[in-house]
C-alpha cells in the first residue's frame, strides 16, 4: 500500500469528518469519509422500502454503485451528500451497519479506496479492520455534552433548530449501538492515539495531528 495511511477514528460528534476534510485540504491527501458510505447505504435501503431488520434485503448493494468524490457522495451517480443527513438516516444508520454483509460490502470498498495514495479515512474501525496497518492511528474522543454541543450548533446552522437533551439521547444511543454490536464495534486499536478534544479549538486538533504524522504539510495556495 504505497502513500501515507492516516485512521481516525471516534464516537459520534467527536469531530472525525471535520478534522479529517481539514488535514486532507492541508496536506494535500484524499479523505474518506466511511460513515457517509453507511448513510448512503441506510437511505438507498429506506428509499427502497426494504425491511431494514432483514439482513438479506440488503442483497440490492450487489447492484448499486456507490463511489465518492471531492467529498460528494454518489448513489448510482445521484449526488446525496446533502440526502444523507436527514433525521431518518441518523436514526437508522447504526441498525443497517450492524450487519456483517453491509460491513464485508463497504469494508471491500474502502480498503480498495485506500491502496493508492495518500489517505485520510474517519469511521468506527478503520484502524482495526481497514487499515490495521495505519501509518498513524488516532481515536478522537470529548465528553458527551460537548460532542452534542457541536452537533446543535452544526444543525443551527443549517436552520435546523433542536433541543440539546434530545441530542445528547440520540448521540448516546448511537454510542451504546456501535460500541455493543457484534460485528466490528466502536473499539480504540491497540496501538491508537489517544486525543480528547473536549477543550481544543478544531485548529489545535488539527495542527496536532498533522505534528503527530511527521510529515510536512503543503504550502497553501500552491
Ligand atoms: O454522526 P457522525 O458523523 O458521528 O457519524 P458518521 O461518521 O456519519 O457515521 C454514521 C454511523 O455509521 C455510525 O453511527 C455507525 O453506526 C456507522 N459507521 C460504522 O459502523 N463504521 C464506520 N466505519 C463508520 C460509520
Amino acid at each position: 500500500m504505497p502513500g501515507y495511511k492516516l485512521a481516525i477514528d471516534g464516537p459520534a460528534g467527536s469531530g472525525k469528518s471535520t478534522i479529517s476534510a481539514l488535514i486532507a485540504k492541508r496536506m494535500g491527501w484524499t479523505h474518506i469519509d466511511t460513515g457517509a458510505m453507511y448513510r448512503a447505504v441506510t437511505l438507498q435501503a429506506i428509499e427502497l422500502g426494504i425491511d431494514l431488520n432483514e439482513e438479506s434485503a440488503y442483497r440490492f448493494l450487489e447492484s448499486s454503485k456507490i463511489h465518492y468524490d471531492f467529498d460528494k457522495i454518489y448513489i448510482n451517480d445521484r449526488d446525496v451528500t446533502e440526502a444523507i443527513r436527514s433525521e431518518s438516516v441518523t436514526n437508522h444508520v447504526s441498525l443497517v451497519s450492524s450487519f456483517p454483509y453491509v460491513r464485508k460490502k463497504l469494508v471491500d470498498l474502502q480498503k480498495h479506496a485506500a491502496e493508492y495514495g495518500n489517505i485520510v479515512m474517519d469511521g468506527r474501525d478503520i484502524g482495526t479492520v481497514v487499515l490495521p496497518h495505519a501509518n498513524l492511528k488516532v481515536f478522537l474522543t470529548a465528553n458527551v455534552e460537548e460532542r452534542a454541543k457541536r452537533r446543535y450548533k452544526e444543525n443551527l446552522k443549517k436552520g435546523k433548530v433542536t433541543q440539546i437533551e434530545k441530542v445528547i439521547e440520540d448521540i448516546s444511543t448511537r454510542d451504546q449501538k456501535d460500541s455493543t454490536r457484534k460485528e466490528s464495534p466502536l473499539k480504540m486499536a491497540d496501538d491508537a492515539i489517544i486525543l480528547d478534544t473536549t477543550h481544543l479549538t478544531i485548529d489545535q486538533v488539527v495542527n496536532k495531528i498533522i505534528e503527530l504524522t511527521g510529515q510536512k504539510e503543503k504550502e497553501h495556495g500552491v
